[in-house]
Parts: structure tokens; sequence; C-alpha cells
């Protein structure tokens, strides 16, 4: 294999990244360097900064030949571009650097674990893929794959298990010292499992058992597996393929699901308590998360989603981009979510407005913008009813991107059928949300080709790119019937 395809792709994206301009980029969510992004990998603190590796095809905005790259941020909001970490530069994974993550060792190198991919013809002339788990060690920068990879093959599978979908582990160094990683695999009736294995050196890896399974209910192949606890719980995060829609929880197709449970490390069992969905919007997919120094779980998912990824613009030169990292939380039983509390040290021009009366189009002197952070509490106004009230933003005569709720179901919609995206892809994603006392809160981060909405502090998140020009920075508020509204809006500067 050519040792040569990395130092190629270092050249290329330093060679051609800097012709895309800031102002092309969102400024705050990661895009690729140059080309094509999906999942998060190797989400994690070393060496004082966060680190943050990708799913990458440099040379195209189509998904290819998977490399990784590779940023480092001390904020989580301005990210400094390093080489490209990966190449699919070695027999065992000529096809593929999939995706997985990074752990420090004890002697201060950085682990990496992955999945190597490798397709090959069989005697009938069939292609076949085989997934298999490997690690590099590196300082930061540079990577070296271990001599002895691939570390986990379809023989440290248990029975029934697949070795064509065996992919994205996450690893973790435990508090017992040991090292423990999940991944994602198949049983024997087809449907997505989660497999954990343990180390001590992480080197050698051992098949603890499977943590849990689809059983045909939530999907079928289970990928980027995460799990973790936060508040008392024990977090297992999955983002199965194939979903069949239940109610508006999960919609067809990728979607991704947070099952809350008790876990005992002792007899390696996870008890479901609940099971929801992490994001409720249009676009996220194959969240990771780390922990913090400061104790926060924080976690970053690709904002795009698989069944989406045609609706681009014509003549980009990236593709694909992050969601805000967001702290999680458990509260009620329900995982939470919050935007990094860096965002706010990037708040400017503070715009108030309270008890704003809205029975019909509305503008607000002061709120528009494509780089914002707003909170919008809405409340029917006296003993007056209302039937819906709608939030626009990215607005200009033509095009438009919808909020709306309606109280008579507590469904919130958000609708980018008029975005400016001439593809056939779905534009519009309902979830039912629970208003207290009346009243619905959404706070709104926009950042030039996103909206990612946060209802009621955090109980939902509903992603979307939207790739509608910049000038269409217009927002407006619109009521059938009568609400009272109050919004604080600041622009960001990041
Ligand atoms: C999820 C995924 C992973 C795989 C990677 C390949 O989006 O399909 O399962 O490792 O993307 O790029």
């Amino acid at each position: 294999m050519s040792k040569d395809l990395l130092l190629k792709a270092r050249d290329f994206e330093a060679r051609y990244g800097p012709f895309i301009s800031e102002e092309q980029r969102p400024a705050f969510h990661l895009t690729p360097t140059i080309g094509w992004m999906n999942d998060p990998n190797g989400f994690s603190f070393y060496k004082g900064e966060y680190h943050l590796f990708y799913q990458y095809n440099p040379y195209s905005t189509e998904w290819g030949p998977m490399y990784w790259g590779h940023v480092r941020t001390k904020d989580l909001l301005h990210w400094e571009r390093l080489p490209a970490a990966m190449a699919p530069d070695q027999e065992y994974d000529k096809d593929g650097c999939f995706s997985g993550s990074a752990t420090e060792l004890p002697d201060g190198r950085q682990m990496l674990v992955y999945t190597g991919v490798r397709r090959c013809l069989s005697p009938e002339g069939r292609t076949e893929e085989t997934q298999t788990q490997c690690i590099a060690f590196g300082d930061g920068t540079n990577y070296v794959k271990y001599a002895a990879n691939p570390v986990l093959t379809a023989k440290d599978l248990p029975e029934g298990g697949s070795g064509v979908d065996f992919r994205d582990p996450k690893v973790w160094r435990d508090t017992d010292g040991v090292y423990r990683l999940v991944v994602g695999n198949r049983t024997r009736d087809g449907s997505g499992a989660v497999l954990l294995y343990e180390s001590a050196d992480g080197e050698h890896w051992s098949l603890r058992g499977p943590v849990d399974a689809s059983r045909n209910q939530y999907g079928l192949m289970w990928e980027c597996p995460d799990f973790f606890p936060l508040d008392g719980k024990q977090i297992l995060f999955v983002s199965p393929q194939d979903m069949s829609p239940i109610g508006l929880e999960f919609h067809a197709g990728n979607c991704t699901m947070c099952l809350i449970g008790r876990y005992d490390r002792e007899s390696n069992t996870f008890e479901r308590e609940g099971v929801q969905a992490i994001d409720y919007g249009i676009d996220f997919y194959a969240p990771q998360t780390l922990l913090a120094p400061d104790g926060r779980r924080i976690m970053i998912g690709w904002m795009q989603n698989w069944n989406t990824v045609s609706s681009k613009p014509r003549d980009c030169r990236w593709f694909g981009q992050m969601s805000l990292p967001r702290e999680l939380s458990i509260r009620d039983g329900r995982l939470i979510q919050a935007p990094v509390r860096e965002l706010e040290s990037c708040r400017r021009n503070k715009v108030i407005y309270q008890d704003v009366l809205v029975n019909s189009e509305t503008n607000l002197h002061g709120i528009q913008g494509r780089m914002i952070d707003m909170t919008v509490t809405v409340r029917p106004a006296g003993r007056g009813d209302y039937s819906c009230f709608r939030l626009n933003v990215a607005r200009d005569g033509e095009f438009v991107t919808t909020i709306r709720y309606k109280p008579d179901t507590s469904i919130l919609k958000i609708d980018r059928t008029h975005s400016g995206s001439n593809s056939d892809v779905v534009h519009t994603r309902s979830l039912l949300v629970r208003p207290r006392n009346g009243e619905i809160k959404l706070r709104v981060i926009m950042d030039r080709f996103s909206i990612e909405v946060f209802v009621n502090d955090g109980e939902q998140a509903a992603s979307a790119a939207i790739y509608t020009r910049q000038e269409a920075d217009a927002i407006s508020f619109d009521a059938m019937g009568t609400v009272l509204i109050d919004v604080e809006k600041y622009d960001l500067e990041v």
C-alpha cells in the first residue's frame, strides 16, 4: 500500500483549503478543511486542549475512501486546523479508516481506535467487506499505526455476530484503570447490537459481552455507540440505521437514540429505564462525547443526516458540519442538552423585549441576523387563545425557514421547505414538546448555514442545515390568535 497517501492528502488540504474564505463557512461550527466530512471521531481532551477528528474525504464533497481529518480547540468554538491524521494506507484499512475514538495512555501518547475496512472479491465475484478494529499511537499531530493491527477481528465476535458490520469503537480508560470500548455490531436476527471489550494495555483486547441490542425494535445496524455515566444514570448512545418511525420520537431512516438506564460493571448488565431520540431535527447523526477536565460531559454530532446529503449548494468546496458542542445532563429522567457555556462569551449587542403582543406578522427592531443566539418565550395573551405561533428566520422576499408551534397538539415543527434547497429530501420535522404552565421557550442558535433549537432549557434539541443565501437575515414573529412573547437576542462574534 502507498505510504504516500497521507502526505498527499496533507499537501492537498494545505494547498487548497485556504481557497475557502472564512465567510463561506460557519463561524464556529466545524467544517472540513476541504471536501467531505461526516462523523466526529476521537473527541477527547489531550495535552491541555480538546482534539476532534472526523471522517474525511479531502478530494471531493461526496463520501469516498475515509481519512481522518483533525482539529484542536481550547474553547470548543475556535478550531485550529491540523494536518490529516490517518489515511487508508494499509492492507487492513485500504478501503477506509472508519469511525473511532481516542484516549490517552499513561506514557503520554494518544491512542486512536478505529475501524479498518477492507473489501475483496469472493470466488463468486461478489464484493465482500470486512471490518476490524485497529489502533494508532501519536503525539497530537502525527500518528503511527500499530504493527500488529487489527486488534479485533471476526474471531473476537460472539456467536452470530457480524464481521461485515463491526464498527465505530468508542474507547475510554475506566476508573479501575482498565481500557474498555463499545462497538457496533449485529445479532443473529440481523438487527443492531453493542458489544463491550476490555484490555489491560490498550493493545490486547477481549470480549466482555453484549451491552444491549435492537432485537428488531429500533432499527437495524447500530452505528457509533457511546457509553458513559451521567448524573447517576448510565447512558448508551447509538445511531440506528433503517429505523421504522415510532410516533414523533423516531423518524424513518438514520436516527439517533439515547438509552437511559443502570449499569452493573461486575456482571456487565445494562438495564434500560428510558429510550428517547437525541436530536429531533432534520440533520443530526453519529454523536460522540468526552468528559472534560471540569467534569462536563460534552457531546458533538454530525449536523447532517445520510438521508439528506444530496441537498447541498452547487459548487461547494466543503460539505458537512458538526453541531455545536453541547453540555449533557439528566433532568426528570430525560437527556438535557445545552450549548457549551463558552458560547456566552461570544454574545454581543443584547436586544431585549418583554410582553410583546403578537397577533399578526411582527418585526422587532434589532432582531435579525444569521449568527445569533436568541431566546423566545411564548405564552397565551391573557384569556385569549391562539392556535399557532410562527418564528420565521433566514428570511427575505423569497426564502424563509419557519419554526411553528401549535398549542392544541404541543407539536413544534421545523420547516425549511423554502430555505433555497432544490433537492427532494425531507425538509420538515415535527416534535412533541412539553409546555410549562402554557409557556414554551425556544433558544435558537444560528451560524450562517444552520439552525439549532433548544426547547425548554434543553429538554429537546432540533438541528437543521440551511444553505439560504446570507442576505436573507430577517426574523419575524406571527400568530393565529394572540400571544405574548419575550425575546432576548444577541449577535454572536466568534
Ligand atoms: C456513520 C458511519 C459509521 C462509519 C462511517 C463511515 O455515519 O456509517 O458507521 O464508521 O460512517 O464513514
